[in-house]
Formats: structure tokens, sequence, C-alpha cells
């Protein structure tokens, strides 16, 4: 078949294509447990459902401005001002379907055909194939000691004359690692002083634990002007459980928020009316549930690392925020897909494989389903992977005799 260079180059979503396979094992009546997701399990806040439900009974679901409804524009500026402390206008503010679009849109924007953009490993496994997209080079940036903490020392030796951007994810999917303030500061600074266009995704940053409080990257940029570079993005589908909403925004100098409005209103003509009026109740309504979520996650990590504390081999960093955690299984296995594939075939258990992120070695588990399937996740990946375990274990009524020694 022809298909363009571009399609060429572009893989599948690791993630997606495991959640697919999850679907079919189940539907088949397997077992599985689905520690590969990347979605919290509560509900929709109800203001966001009695809003989607007010508009839905009006039976008049029309378009939008492309960069999003005034009321949606509204939100997101009191979010902007609750959140990070500053004032924005419309015109700095655009709607996307998802983060994900924001986020590509943001790229086809800057990006030419052979700039470069860099992002600290492990990275989200979307960033290489947008830049990709916009037939750009990606370019992962690692820290020097094989920490989840890269110093600005580590992406700087990364830029030269190609480079366009730098995209920071914290806390960061896969890891939970929630860089320092200071490396924040640092490459704030770095990214106004070398003239690059510096995109926060911001998308977990109230799901974070132990006490520490979000950061603000606009404290630390001195130039706030409308020539700023830097893109901040969010939206509802983590923090309010609003995954299939798809709504997500970015916030940047009016002119490039033009630019990205011009080019969504090529590609979707923005998100449907219908979900920003949900987004609008989700973000204005009460906002308990995004508190009762971040506790029950904390919960959860708590009980994840403590099972994965009792392996031998396994190598494990503490998240501090996100719903992942990307353990080191390389003592087992140094190859993640073939362990991911070995774990799913023989216990059921669907974990994402580190090489997706750019950490061979090492699966993202992720903790935002229910105890009990954390649990039970974790303790039949210790079975299947600990020798010294007993040979036998039970799923359900069905026994499952260890046949791999
Ligand atoms: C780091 C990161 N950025 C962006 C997104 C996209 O979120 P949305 O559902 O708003 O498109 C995700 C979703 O998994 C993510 O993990």
């Amino acid at each position: 078949m022809s298909i363009s260079q571009v399609a060429k180059t572009i893989s599948e979503s690791a993630t997606l294509a495991l959640n697919a396979k999850a679907a079919i094992l189940r539907a088949k009546g397997d077992p599985v447990i689905h520690l590969g997701g990347g979605e919290p399990k509560s509900k929709v806040p109800v203001d966001a459902i009695l809003a989607t439900a007010g508009l839905l009974n009006s039976a008049e679901i029309r378009y939008t401005p492309v960069d999003g409804t005034p009321e949606m524009k509204k939100a997101i500026i009191r979010y902007t001002e609750e959140h990070y402390d500053r004032s924005v206008e419309p015109e700095n503010v655009i709607a996307s379907g998802g983060a994900k679009q924001a986020i590509m849109v943001a790229l086809q924007a800057v990006v030419s055909p052979q700039e470069e953009v860099i992002f600290p490993v492990p990275y989200w496994v979307s960033y290489p194939e947008m830049v990709k997209l916009c037939q750009g080079i990606p370019v992962p940036a690692a820290a020097e000691d094989g920490t989840f903490y890269p110093r600005l020392q580590d992406i700087e030796e990364k830029v030269g004359s190609y480079t366009k951007a730098i995209i920071i994810n914290s806390p960061n999917n896969p890891c939970g690692a929630m860089y320092s303030e200071e490396f924040i500061a640092d490459i704030v600074d770095f990214c106004e002083k070398r003239d690059l266009y510096l995109i926060m995704d911001d998308i977990y940053h109230r799901l974070i634990y132990d006490s520490l409080k979000p950061i603000n990257c606009y404290k630390y940029a001195h130039d706030l002007s409308e020539n700023s570079k830097l893109i901040v993005i969010n939206g509802v589908s983590k923090q309010y459980a609003m995954t299939g909403y798809r709504v997500g925004w970015a916030v940047a100098n009016k002119k490039l928020i033009e630019v990205m409005t011009n080019i969504q209103g090529h590609q979707t003509s923005g998100p449907s009316v219908l979900l920003q009026k949900g987004a609008v109740g989700a973000i204005n309504g009460i906002q308990s549930g995004v508190e009762n979520l971040r506790l029950t996650l904390e919960n959860n990590r708590n009980i994840m690392i403590d099972r994965l504390n009792s392996f031998e081999g396994v190598k494990v960093t503490k998240p501090e925020g996100t719903f992942y955690c990307f353990p080191d299984f390389s003592a087992y296995n140094k190859d993640s897909t073939k362990l991911a594939e070995f774990l799913i075939d023989k216990v059921q258990v669907v974990t994402v494989p580190g090489v997706e992120f750019g950490m061979e070695g090492h699966l993202r588990l992720s903790f935002c389903g229910t105890i009990k399937e954390i649990q039970e996740g974790i303790e039949r990946i210790k079975w299947a992977l600990d020798l010294n375990s007993p040979s036998e274990l039970y799923i359900g009524d069905r026994k499952l005799v260890r046949d791999w020694i």
C-alpha cells in the first residue's frame, strides 16, 4: 500500500494497543488485571454531568468557535488564575480535543521539518511520534546518572542550532517523578535565554503526594509579555477523571494561539460544545473530587510500592505524582517488551514495556485501579518471576502451575 513518508515513521500507541488487547482478553472471559491503564476509575464530577446533560436536553448541539466557547475560555482563565496566579486574556487560551491535541497543534505551530524537540527520558509515548508528525526530530535527553531526574546540563548537552522546543512533563508519565523547583526554574530561565519554546505538560500537576505542592513555571519567567515562548498545557482528563471528554487546553502568547487556532480549525474545528460544557462544569464546580482522587491514588501508590519492595531484584523509585510507577525489572529480563508479553501470557497481567518510554528494562505499572487489582496484579507478577514462590497459583478457581523453570 502506498502511504506517506510521514505515516511510515509513526508507530502505534503502545498504551492504546495494550488497552485493546486487555479488552479482547476480558471479552474472552480471561481474568485480566490491567496495570497498564492511564485513566482514573472515579466517576465524572456531578457538575460536569449536569452541565453536559443540560445542553444535551436542549437538542441544540452546534459548532463553537475553533479555540473554545467563551465560557470554556473563561473557565481556563479562572483555572490559570487560581492554580498559577497568572492573569491571561481569552486570546491567550485555546481549548483542544484533549491535552494531546493541544500539544500537537502547539508543535505543528512551531516545529519546521528537521527542527529538533528535546524531552527528558523517560517520556510520554506520544512525544516522539507527535514531533515526527511535524517532520521534526525527537531528541530524548537521559539523565547522566541513569535516574528519572535530569539536570539542566543533561538537557543543555542536547541543544544545538536545530533545537526549537523543549517539552517538560512533571510529574512525569511514566515514572511519576516530579522535577525539583530548582530544575523547573533553571529550564524556564534557560529557554528564555536561548529563545526556545518551552512546553510545560502539566496534565498531572494536581495529582501529587507527600504534601508536595504544584510547581508554577510562571514564577520563574522573566518575560511574561506577548513575546514569551512558554506554553502551558492542562486538561480535565486526569484530575477530573474525564478522559472520555477529550478536553484539554494551552495557554500561550496571543500570536501563537492564533496560529494554533488556524491549524486546529482545519483539523477538528475544536472540541465538541457538549464536552466543553461538561469541562466547564468540572472546572467551576465542587473540587472535592480532585482531592478525593488524589488521596485514593496516594494510598494506592503506597500499597503498590510496598508490594514491589518485597521483590528481591526489582528496583523501585517512589513516584511523587501521577498514577504510574516505573520499576526496573532488568534483573528478571532486560527486554521489557518480552517481559510484558510474558506477563500477559502467563498470568494475564497487563503492563507497559519501558522501552516505549525510552527506558529499557523497566515496566510501567498503573495504580489507578482498585486496591484488589494492585495487590493481586503484583502478587501474580511476583509469582511468575520469583522462582522462590510456590509453584502453584490460584486465579479465582483456576489453578496455574509454573512450568517455565
Ligand atoms: C503526559 C501526558 N500528557 C498528555 C496526555 C493527554 O491527555 P488528554 O487525555 O487530555 O489528551 C496524557 C495522557 O495520557 C499524558 O500522560
